[in-house]
């Protein structure tokens, strides 16, 4: 039983490289162990995350992130049961802000800004989509 949820959140305080590069640490060093995969996208003080996973694993998970005090308004943006990952190739992959094309997020909202509580969950879920086929996506696994 797999499952992908989309969650958005604001970052707490000013969320440097130092500090991102921790919670990407973390990540990639929880996730094998519990089956879970996923991309982490931060931009504008905004996070934007997807995790895949067992129904209980990213459930737990999701449950421990939203109480992070590292971010507020962590707010579910989509939850479905799956038949198959997505984002296997990665345990906390990173969207790399650099090829982040404008026009990518021109494409699905009404700015160039990523705002994911402006759009539907489905619309951010596209954007990961894109953002994996564009090779916009990073990091080991
Ligand atoms: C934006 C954000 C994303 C996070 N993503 C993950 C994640 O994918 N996996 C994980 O284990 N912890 C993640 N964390 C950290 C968790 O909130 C929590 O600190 C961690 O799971 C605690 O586990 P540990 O103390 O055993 O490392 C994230 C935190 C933030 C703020």
């Amino acid at each position: 039983m797999l499952v992908r949820l989309l969650y958005a959140s604001r970052a707490a305080a000013t969320v440097d490289a130092e500090a991102l590069g921790a919670i990407l640490k973390q990540s990639k060093a929880n996730n094998p162990a519990m089956g879970v995969t996923g991309v982490l996208c931060f931009s504008g003080g905004l996070f934007l995350q997807v995790l895949e996973g067992g129904r209980g694993a990213v459930n737990r998970l999701y449950n421990s992130i939203a109480r992070d005090p590292r971010h507020t308004d962590v707010e579910l943006m989509s939850y479905e049961e799956i038949g198959e990952r997505r984002f296997a190739g990665w345990s906390m992959g990173q969207v790399n802000l650099a090829r982040l094309n404008p026009a990518l997020l021109l494409k699905y909202s009404e700015t160039e800004l990523l705002d994911p509580y402006a759009v539907s969950g489905r619309v951010s879920m596209a954007l990961f989509d894109e953002l994996v086929a564009t090779a916009s996506v990073c990091g080991p696994i």
